[in-house]
């Protein structure tokens, strides 16, 4: 039951239009389907087999021919009818019970709404159809629903037709010009208000814009239109894109399995990414919304105008339209922090997937399930493949590039190769050695050697590369990698580069471009030996080795002209400490703070007029997760320990230091979500995060103070967060205050379970597992269960991996409770304990026997079944 991209084929027929009525009832729905079928001329005569899955047929009509039971046959996932003309319609009336529907794929029920999810393979839970991106259709939607329960009746495209029925019911009817993938189909029915606004394409299209939400949360849809509005102007600037249609619609929903989706001029939002209003949202919430939206948006050229041919493909047009939000998102705010902020999620998550059992290409080669591809690998490293071609092709290039691709294949279903081909026809570059990065899983390292001759003001470098081996690929061949560059003189200004064999400096900063195992590059006219600033901006998603000595990373962290750089240098010296205090502490020795390092973060820390939200990054600790992925074997104990012995050595070192930067930056005024006010909350509360692991009163009180402002929930939620993870007398009250706030707002609910999932006290678990009785708490909707259950399992190391093993077996029962209920959900929790190898043999051992169980359970589902095989099969 393996898919195998070799084995791609085109369909075998064609479905040009799709006329679809629906009608909701109580207990079920009724689907009819009318469908213009074409049997593609490439192909022999061959029976028609569509896809569908949990549909009860109730009747089926070939060019207005009932079919006989023998003339067709109903599978388990398929309908086959061996007799068909090469052009013909085909009707067909199913039942389907969307009430009943918790795998939230396909037409569901949310609360009293309904609403649908088709990507990748939901469509085939509504009718019979081929449901595969290749197939692309017109579709026109009726839906006849009760009016009083279900005022509001919306499906892709415009409106056409609305009538009031006699029996208290209404219909509505839908059409979408564009034809499309039944995957971007949607349909919602509920009792909804919105808010409306327009815009105007720069054609001068007036787009008609609405955000649907339940009656009360129409207070906070406001940051969510202002960053619609904001993408639209975005993507006619950068990209040249204009909106199609005249109407753009977003609905959010309470149970939802991913972020958002992108159906044609319908989108569908996890309401986490709509709802804001600042008491009830964090600054990272009103970013996170503006980010999905924008990403929603883009896909509307990247995904739906120009689709995937196939699910291999699937980064075509994730890692494109990830790309494209991530540098909205730095246009929109600061730009250097969000770059930060990709890396490090590019790292922490992205790196462990492409080091563990279950790694694979940007584009992989076969899937079991594909709803187990929608990846940090397919997403984040797709947008760094995508980052790094822009950055090869440069500003004009890849404009030049973009436009060919939006000409050439606007209408179309292709391949991340047809992509790159555009990259190429655009630039006149060659980008065949290029394609590794959609080929080849694996991060590659490189490792630098560096050598200069005072007598010859020469200073070279030498790079070689190489990609660990992974599941099914060893052995790669080498990539093509850009390297960002700048040499530091002893001032910290970056120095004129002229290579070897130039007559002329290039700038100070330039790409080196690796295609070789292994390369030496001269700089010439370098007056001292230099310092090196390599991969600025992270220039490409590779590990870099090089032997740099702590007071060279000091020096970056202080003068690196790249401020990405600096936040790196950082990072590196901490960790290395880190790592060094984690032996320290296995050897039963103490672990020891250089009185350097405490100054070096000081120097910052006191810098007065920087950029704040920059600060904060640079002063951040890699987490204790990433940590543990630097070493040979994960040290769960001795990460977390010296960890928070650093913590609290610099809280205590630089106590009033800290005290004078939390009284210094108390919000005051309007909580506006502004670069400088984010970064001024952020690094206020890292200040005061730090302090919380002095244990003084001081400490406490400034925590507690910030509480009970209740400003904004940025700073309710940070001190919440650091009160829930302490033992202060205070911590009950104050989680009990919060319950109490916010019991009917399940958003701000999420929190309250997270804060305390994340808590690093030894009784953790136990309230884990007694939240989950809560009134508010439920098994069946995905946030719930991500903010309890997922930040338990993947964001508090120390009590997950407790050497009980009681954290795996509590992931497990929970996996296996939720996989009849909801596959993807369940097989995303158990993805958190993959990297099962990278512990001490007895947490191995725990861990592999969780797995084995998980493998047992009669009746698994496809997803589980593939997560748990390959975590325990690849070595
Ligand atoms: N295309 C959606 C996005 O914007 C994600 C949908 C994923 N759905 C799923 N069931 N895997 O990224
Ligand atoms: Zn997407």
């Amino acid at each position: 039951n393996t898919i195998y991209l070799k084995d791609y084929q085109p369909p075998a027929f064609f479905i040009e239009q799709i006329d679809l009525s629906f009608d909701l009832f109580d207990s079920h729905t009724l689907v009819e389907s009318r469908l213009q079928l074409r049997r593609n001329p490439q192909r022999e005569a061959e029976p028609l087999v569509l896809d569908g899955e949990q549909l009860e047929l109730l009747s089926l009509q070939l060019d207005d021919r009932p079919l006989a039971a023998e003339e067709y046959r109903v599978g388990a996932t398929s309908l086959t009818i061996d007799q068909v003309p090469d052009s013909f319609e085909l009707k067909c009336r199913v039942r389907i019970l969307p009430q009943q529907n918790t795998a939230l794929e396909g037409l569901y029920q949310s609360g009293s709404m309904f609403c649908t999810q088709c990507e990748a393979e939901g469509f085939r839970r509504i009718t019979y159809f081929l449901d595969r991106p290749d197939v692309m259709s017109r579709f026109t939607t009726s839906i006849t629903a009760k009016r009083s329960a279900y005022p509001v009746l919306l499906s892709n495209g415009n409106l056409v037709a609305e009538e009031l029925l006699e029996d208290g019911r209404h219909r509505v009817r839908w059409e979408d010009p564009f034809p499309k993938p039944c995957y971007l189909f949607a349909l919602v029915a509920g009792d909804l208000r919105d808010i409306r606004d327009s815009y105007t394409t720069a054609s001068g299209r007036e787009v008609d814009l609405r955000i649907y939400v339940e009656p009360e949360n129409i207070d906070k849809c406001e940051h969510a239109m202002r960053s619609l509005k904001n993408a639209m102007r975005w993507d006619e600037q950068h990209y040249g894109r204009e909106y199609d249609l005249d109407i753009y619609m977003i609905v959010a929903v309470n149970d939802f399995n991913m972020g958002a989706m992108e159906n044609k001029g319908l989108n569908v939002f996890n309401s986490k990414y709509v709802l804001a209003r600042p008491d009830t949202a964090t600054d990272q919430d009103f970013q996170g919304i503006e980010g999905v939206i924008a990403h929603e948006y883009f896909h509307n050229w990247t995904g739906n105008r120009i689709t995937c041919r196939d699910w291999f493909q699937l980064s075509l047009k994730e890692g494109l339209t990830v790309f494209r939000d991530q540098e909205f998102s730095a246009d929109m705010g600061s730009r250097g922090v969000k770059r930060i902020e990709d890396v490090r999620l590019l790292r922490a998550h992205q790196f462990a997937e492409d080091a563990g059992p279950m790694a694979h290409p940007v584009r992989p080669d076969s899937y079991i399930e594909i709803n187990n591809f929608y990846t940090v690998t397919v997403y984040e490293k797709g947008a760094e493949v995508v980052r790094m071609q822009a950055h090869l092709l440069g500003p004009e290039g890849y404009r030049k590039a973009t436009d060919l691709y939006f000409e050439r294949h606007d209408g179309q279903a292709v391949t991340t190769d047809d992509f790159v081909k555009c990259m190429e026809d655009a630039s006149g570059r060659h980008l065949e050695q290029f394609r590794h990065w959609y080929r080849y899983a694996g991060t590659p390292v490189l490792e630098v050697d560096e050598s200069y001759d005072a007598a010859s003001q020469r200073y070279s470098l030498t790079i070689s590369q190489h990609c660990p081996d992974t599941p099914g690929q060893r052995n790669k061949p080498p990539f093509h990698i850009p390297v960002a560059i700048g040499l530091l003189d002893a001032q910290g200004n970056d120095l004129p580069l002229q290579l070897a064999g130039e007559v002329a400096p290039v700038g100070t900063q330039r790409v080196l471009e690796l295609r070789d195992q292994i390369e030496t590059f001269h700089f010439v006219g370098i007056p001292e030996r230099p310092v090196p600033s390599l991969l600025r901006g992270g220039s490409a998603p590779v590990k870099l080795e090089m032997a740099l000595s702590d007071p060279v990373l000091m020096f970056r962290m202080a003068h690196d002209s790249d401020g990405f750089n600096r936040w790196d240098a950082a990072q590196l010296l901490a960790q290395r400490l880190i790592l060094k205090m984690v032996e320290q502490r296995a050897a039963g020795a103490q672990m020891e703070v250089p009185a350097g390092f405490i100054d070096a973060f000081r120097q910052t820390l006191v810098s007065a007029d920087e950029d704040q939200a920059l600060l904060a990054q640079v002063l951040s600790l890699p987490a204790e997760g990433y940590l543990g992925d630097q070493m040979e074997e994960v040290d769960v104990e001795g990460v977390h320990a010296a960890r928070e012995r650093l913590r609290q050595q610099l809280a205590e070192s630089l106590h009033d230091e800290l005290v004078a930067l939390v009284e210094a930056n108390r919000e005051q005024g309007e909580y506006r979500i502004e670069p400088a006010d984010i970064g001024r909350r952020s690094l206020r509360n890292l200040a005061l995060h730090y302090l919380m692991a002095a244990g003084s009163e001081q400490a406490l009180q400034l925590c507690l103070a910030q509480y009970q402002a209740g400003h904004n929930m940025t700073d309710v939620l940070a001190a919440l967060a650091l009160l829930a993870a302490s033992d202060a007398p205070q911590r009950t009250e104050a989680l009990a205050d919060f319950e109490s706030r916010w019991r009917d707002d399940p958003l701000v609910m999420d929190k309250w379970f997270a804060v305390q999932a994340m808590a690093p006290r030894a009784d953790t678990l136990e309230t884990v597992q007694g939240l989950m009785s809560h009134p508010v708490f439920s098994m069946r909707n995905p946030n719930k269960v991500r903010g309890l259950i997922g930040t338990f399992c993947g964001a508090n190391p120390i009590q997950f991996h407790r050497a009980d093993g009681a954290g795996y077996r509590f992931l497990a029962d929970r996996v296996l409770e939720l996989d009849p209920l909801n596959p993807q959900v369940a097989a995303r929790l158990l993805r958190l304990m993959s990297c099962w190898r990278r512990y001490d043999g007895a947490r191995q051992a725990l861990m592999k026997g969780q797995f084995e169980r998980v493998l047992q359970q009669p009746g698994l589902s496809r997803d589980l079944f593939e997560i748990a095989e390959k975590s325990l099969e690849a070595g």
